[in-house]
């Protein structure tokens, strides 16, 4: 079993908060979960505490991923990379709703269960529930000997360190590296050749060091954190990579700057909530470099067009044109790995955002760090 005894720092270390001790601990928990796991040479990770052999997991028909809040939305995010990469059908499902609803639970279905606490109780009842049933559950979790780590026939254990505040942080980056990790062992025991192995690896080196670039431009993100504080509610949009890291932008600005914000698919936008677009409702856009940016750039334009202020987390090479954009840039990796890199500015936005309202960043009105009770 994938076990390393990590030392457990639970100290201030001097920072006001935990939040910000713990989103710029990320290049270095960020390495702590790629360590010892990625073979170059192969174009492959080792991934032994999964506990499947190359047969067991050729013989995966399909993906379930399972996990609430924003393990939910980092769930979503991997079960893309694993269709992606693996081309295994994958969704992901909010753990509270799937406990309620008598799943079918498949023995050719991989179940995976994501979890920084290792202790949410409508999670750990999803996993007993399919357990009992006889599926096979794999673990996606930060706490060593959790129950949920413990209940699970296998994982990946996160070793992002102990995480104090409610506002999860370097635990969800790792939980989107682990998924990237699986999604390349599932698809190397695939059709995903020696090659793009070797490239998406080499990308996953790469990323902790560009989390340090993403923190180094803190300053410029505290700024638009304080526009955006202003409004009363705020839409982030993202389409297929970027919708995850527009589900978990919202979240994170709900849960410590208390003001209104909604994710939206930006292909839906047209659909309805196009009505609400006026100067007084600022847009969060994830444009990633990759095929959709055309089309991501057609809806900032159908925004723009009506008057609405536009923030776009994209990178330096994305031209935007005559709109009129403020722009967070992240660096490139590959374009399965940059929802990764395109999450790290949503905590700095929603940080300094609560910061500038005055509210308990690490203690959010209302929550509690782990929901072990039903
Ligand atoms: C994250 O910022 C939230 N506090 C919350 O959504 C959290 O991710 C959720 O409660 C799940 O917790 P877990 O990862 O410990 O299971």
């Amino acid at each position: 079993v994938d076990v390393e005894v990590i030392e457990e720092d639970f100290s201030l270390s001097g920072y006001e908060h935990y939040m910000r001790k713990e989103y710029l601990e990320q290049p270095a928990s960020a390495e702590a979960v790629l360590r010892g796991r990625l073979d170059d040479r192969f174009g492959t990770p080792r991934l032994n505490g999964l506990n499947l052999d190359p047969r067991a997991k050729r013989e995966i028909r399909r993906v379930k991923v399972i996990g609430c809040g924003s393990a939910f939305y980092v769930g979503q995010m991997g079960a893309q990379m694993i269709e992606e990469l693996a081309r295994i059908p994958a969704d992901a499902e909010p753990a509270s709703e799937f406990r309620y609803r008598n799943a079918v639970i498949e023995p050719t279905t991989l179940y995976v269960a994501v979890s920084q606490s290792g202790e949410t109780a409508d999670t750990a009842i999803a996993v007993d529930e399919i357990k009992r049933k006889g599926g096979r559950v794999v673990g996606v979790v930060n706490v060593v000997g959790s129950s949920i780590a413990r209940a699970c026939d296998g994982g990946i254990y996160l070793h992002a360190g102990p995480e104090v505040s409610v506002a999860s942080t370097k635990a969800l980056t790792n939980m989107a590296l682990a998924f990237a990790m699986l999604a390349i062992d599932l698809g190397r025991v695939r059709d995903l050749s020696v090659s793009n192995g070797r490239r998406l690896i080499a990308g996953l080196q790469r990323i902790p060091g560009q989390i340090a670039q993403v923190l180094e431009n803190e300053d410029q993100i505290a700024d638009v954190a304080k526009r955006l504080s202003g409004a009363p509610s705020i839409f982030f949009i993202g389409r297929v990579r970027g919708f995850p890291v527009a589900r978990e932008g919202a979240q994170k600005f709900k849960e410590i700057s208390y003001r209104h914000a909604e994710a939206y698919q930006s292909s839906e936008l047209k659909h309805g909530p196009l009505a609400l677009i006026s100067p007084e409702l600022p847009t969060v856009a994830v444009v990633p470099h990759d095929e959709l940016t055309g089309r991501n750039l057609g809806a900032l334009q159908e925004i723009g067009a009506r008057g609405g202020p536009l923030v776009a987390v994209t990178h330096g090479d994305v031209d935007f044109g005559e709109l009129i954009v403020e722009r967070i840039d992240v660096p490139r990796n590959e374009p399965e790995l940059d929802p990764i890199l395109l999450t790290v500015p949503m905590q700095l936005l929603a940080y300094h955002a609560a910061l500038h309202l005055g509210h308990d960043i690490d203690k959010p009105r209302n929550l509690a760090k782990s929901v072990t009770v039903e």
